[in-house]
């Protein structure tokens, strides 16, 4: 157990939660309590959630679902919910649907798939009674308490790339659990939800545009985890996009994804290189400070990625931590975990 703020929400690949000791300490010596910090790809939140009793903090990232969290947890200064109220808000609704199916897309479209038939049934409802909720900030809880249960019961090894065979030895197993139940459990945790006094706010864009935003230019200091490796999160995480949103996408090929799937350049080794290039230039010239995480195992090299600091920003320090990680239903590997920080 580390000493900072943390919460559980959504299995998520490069999330920081178990390395919150070695980076926000970093953090803190260079942000003073003044500073606006803003988490540019925020994922879970897990970072911005660490700092937001002592600064105010900003989030932002280009997948809707991690909005959603990140409304839910850091820019959310007010609502709490727990199991009672939750049964309160949504059962009624929920057992409507559960005869009506008045909502039934993952029903239609993801039936033993990732989830059972029953477990599509159940989203559909649980999806239905959260959009009968008027308080922003309520659904954005439920919401994510839904995506926590959902991840909980996935047939996958760890994200929404595959779904397990139908011999798998853990199918029945995962097939049989409700996600009602285990949406309704996660709503508990929300009851102690960590409250600040400051201002926070919640982005949902390329982080390119949020760079040409008045609200940026008030922020100080820039906490940057970019994605590492060739894999998009768009396709690792579709299914949690299409929950949130709950649009009715057209979906593709035996995994379901969504036709309109975000390609970051961060995963691409052709343009990986240029997008750090430009970001880290802009936020020299725009005099912010900035601490960057990225592994040993990312498709840059850390010399090359050093060599890009030493030529945009006057002062940078780049320190290591060994780290076990986890690769999503492979076991785990060592890598090394880098921290730069930096500052003219
Ligand atoms: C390594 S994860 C961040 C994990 C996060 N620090 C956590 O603890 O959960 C990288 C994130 O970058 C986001 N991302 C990738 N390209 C982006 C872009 N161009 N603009 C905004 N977000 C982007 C992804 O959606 C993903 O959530």
């Amino acid at each position: 157990m580390n000493k900072y703020n943390q919460i559980k929400t959504i299995r998520y690949m490069g999330n920081k939660n178990r390395l919150l000791d070695f980076i926000i300490p970093e953090i803190r010596k260079i942000a003073k309590r003044s500073d606006i910090i803003c988490d540019l790809m925020s994922g879970t939140g897990a970072i911005a959630y660490a700092l937001k009793d002592k600064y105010t903090v900003y989030t932002n990232d280009i997948q809707y679902y991690s909005y959603i969290i990140d409304k839910a947890i850091i820019e959310n200064n007010k609502i709490t919910v727990d199991k009672n109220i939750a049964i309160l808000d949504l059962q009624e609704h929920f057992f409507k649907n559960q005869s009506k199916k008045i909502y039934h897309f993952f029903e239609d479209n993801f039936t033993d798939t990732y989830f059972s038939g029953p477990q599509c049934c159940e989203i559909d409802s649980i999806r239905y009674a959260i959009d009968q909720i008027k308080d922003e900030y309520k659904k954005d809880l439920y919401l994510t308490a839904l995506m926590y249960a959902m991840s909980k019961c996935e047939s996958t090894s760890g994200h929404f790339a595959q779904y397990l065979p139908k011999d798998h030895k853990r199918l029945v197993e995962l097939r049989t659990k409700s996600i009602w139940e285990e949406m309704l459990v996660k709503c508990d945790d929300f009851s102690s939800l960590v409250m600040s006094k400051f201002e926070n706010k919640a982005f949902n864009m390329d982080y390119k545009d949020l760079f040409q935003k008045e609200e940026f230019k008030k922020v100080s200091c820039v906490y940057i985890d970019t994605p590492y490796t060739g894999e998009q999160y768009s396709r690792f995480y579709h299914v949690l996009e299409t929950v949130t949103k709950y649009d009715n996408p057209k979906l593709e090929f035996k995994a379901k994804y969504r036709t309109d799937r975000f390609m970051s350049n961060f995963s691409l080794r052709s343009t990986v290189k240029q997008e750090f290039k430009e970001m880290l230039s802009f936020l020299s010239k725009e005099n912010k400070k900035v601490v960057l995480s990225y592994s040993t195992k990312g498709l840059i090299s850390i010399d090359e990625l050093e060599f890009i600091f030493s030529k945009t920003f006057k002062h940078y320090k780049l320190i290591e931590k060994d780290y076990q990680h986890s690769t999503q239903g492979k076991g785990t590997i060592k890598i090394n975990e880098v921290l730069f920080v930096a500052y003219n």
